[in-house]
């Protein structure tokens, strides 16, 4: 197998201090990406032999999932020590090493930090469970007990499913408290109305930028503090989208002021550090973590779930766009990441549900602002459908729902079956089962197809640079969203370029221009055809 050798061997330092401002990242889930020592596993030597395959995509960074130490009861989002590696994944020598490579590729490594909760193996989390009832060890997390002691503070529910408390002593007459946990039971939420928990996130953020990490992903950022006194909620029952439509958990005012201050330590490195939150709110509530003294971005998380719809494309675009004049902060756009159902999949059956994949992500990388690239998207993977007793998502056993499916071990090569150069010969079964036709939809077989989507993928970030250098492609242009009675979705940007979606079931004819690229070719009258993409240089 041969990899596309496009990437420059420069130090990532930035040209510009707004660098991030367009940067297109590409996610990394560290255990499904490369597994370099034959467990079965992904890690981080599996993912050092194929930074180069990254490079050649040309994208300007990884975000990559955790790989701290934990007992991976939600895949790493249950840390037990924040400034570790897990020897599931490797060393910290291996990261050090990582991070020296990824940056002689020109490369810029982001890491995810999960400040919402920690595990329940946290050394915190276990001194405040052995110090008992109104300790100051206990004032770290959210401990406490409703009014006639046997039930729980409130009536939270978990993003997870069932009640958002555990009783951390079943039995006990002397400690009848119970812990909160938005995620699940082994997540207990950190309390951030206690200063000594952002002190000590403080050095965190430091001990990464210390060694050179270029930025942060911010888990569940909207939701560290919770409404003073922790007052029920008024829909107990809001499982579903827990933290949204549940106010009492999320976005209060006093979260900005985290975020501040950790844009001071981020601005006090040289280069700067970058700060990406994950703010599952709508735009406009959204936007406001990214005012000036804030985070740099957060996601379009109100356009990441969207189904292919072109009215529903241009309500959430237009409204990104009155969030980012308000703010001055242009989005990141993103269709896919570890948490939701792969876009080949939710965009449509069959065929069909492939082309859209392909042209919606065509579509967000010629949009204004930057773009995350989910592993595996550029290979137009679908969901797996796992079988049951494969499942491990903690959403799955609790909620019902499973995320396993976006999360199966990338396929290198066409051949063998089940590892498919995922792990080496002969190594242990993947930690999720692969699908028996993994191997046609490998990177292999992808650089071997002139029109698949690795090649598309590479085709459009180097004529995004290209119209970057011409000026022509600003990270400051404004986006004006349109759909025509045909169904066709435009996103003008800027006064010359357009990226058009045909949404409808018919042919549509584009604005008249230059069209530079598309995801499908155009028909034999120069229309776009149904579910393809086109991006346009305007007259
Ligand atoms: C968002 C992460 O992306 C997801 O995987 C995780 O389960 C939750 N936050 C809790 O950390």
């Amino acid at each position: 197998m041969t990899f596309t050798e496009s990437h420059s061997a420069s130090h990532p330092e930035p040209q510009s201090p707004l660098w991030w401002q367009d940067a297109v990242i590409y996610q990394v889930y560290p255990r499904s990406f490369g597994d370099g020592d034959g467990d079965g596993v992904g890690d981080l030597a599996g993912l050092l032999t194929r930074l180069p395959y990254i490079a050649s995509l040309g994208v300007d960074g990884i975000w990559m999932t955790p790989f701290q130490p934990s007992p991976q009861v939600d895949q790493g989002y249950d840390v037990s020590d924040y400034c570790g590696v897990d020897p599931l994944f490797g060393t910290m020598g291996q990261f050090d090493q990582l991070l020296d490579a990824a940056h002689t590729l020109g490369l810029r490594i982001f890491l995810d930090v999960v400040p919402n909760h920690c595990s329940s193996e946290h050394p915190l989390f276990q001194a405040a469970v052995a110090a008992g009832p109104g300790s100051p060890e206990r004032a770290m997390f959210h401990f406490g007990n409703g009014p006639d002691g046997d039930t729980p503070p409130n009536n939270w529910q978990s993003v997870f499913g069932g009640s958002a408390w555990h009783r951390v002593n079943p039995g006990s007459d002397t400690d009848t408290e119970w812990y909160l946990h938005l995620f699940s039971p082994q997540q207990p939420d950190w309390n951030w109305r206690n200063p000594a928990v952002g002190d000590y996130f403080e050095d965190v953020l430091r001990f990464w930028f210390d060694m050179g990490v270029d930025g942060l992903r911010i888990d569940v950022a909207h939701a560290l503090f919770k409404a003073d006194g922790l007052p029920d909620a008024a829909n107990a029952n809001s499982v579903v989208d827990g933290l949204r439509s549940n106010p009492q958990v999320s976005d209060q005012e006093e979260v900005h002021e985290v975020y501040r201050r950790w844009r001071r330590v981020a601005d006090s490195y040289s280069p700067g550090r970058v700060l990406v939150g994950e703010v599952n709110l709508d735009p406009r509530r959204a936007a406001r973590y990214t005012r000036h003294d804030e985070m740099h971005q957060a996601f379009a998380f109100a356009f990441v779930k969207l189904g292919w719809d072109a009215d529903a494309w241009a309500a959430v675009g237009t409204e990104l766009e009155a969030a980012r004049r308000e703010h001055g902060a242009p989005p990141s756009w993103a269709l896919e990441n570890h948490d939701i159902v792969r876009s080949a999949t939710r965009f449509g059956r069959g065929d069909r549900g492939f082309l859209r994949a392909r042209a919606g992500l065509l579509a967000i990388l010629g949009l204004p602002g930057g773009a995350f690239i989910y592993q595996g998207q550029e290979l137009n993977l679908p969901e797996v459908d796992v079988p049951l007793d494969a499942r491990v998502d903690p959403m799955w056993a609790r909620g019902g729902v499973s995320r396993d499916g976006a999360r199966v071990p990338l396929p290198w090569t066409v051949t063998p079956a089940n590892t498919f150069g995922f792990s080496s010969d002969g190594a242990a079964e993947p930690w999720l089962p692969t699908p028996a036709d993994w191997g046609t939809r490998s990177v292999e077989a992808n650089l071997q197809d002139e029109n698949s989507t690795l090649h598309l993928t590479i085709e459009a970030l180097k004529l995004r640079k290209q119209l970057t250098e011409k000026e022509i492609l600003s990270p400051g242009d404004g986006g004006t969203w349109r759909v025509d009675d045909g169904g066709l979705l435009t996103c003008q940007r800027g006064e010359q370029f357009l990226v058009a979606v045909a949404m409808g079931d018919e042919p549509a004819r584009l604005p008249d221009g230059q069209v530079v690229l598309t995801s499908s070719p155009l028909t034999a009258e120069g229309l776009l055809p149904p579910d393809a993409a086109a991006w346009v240089l305007l007259r």
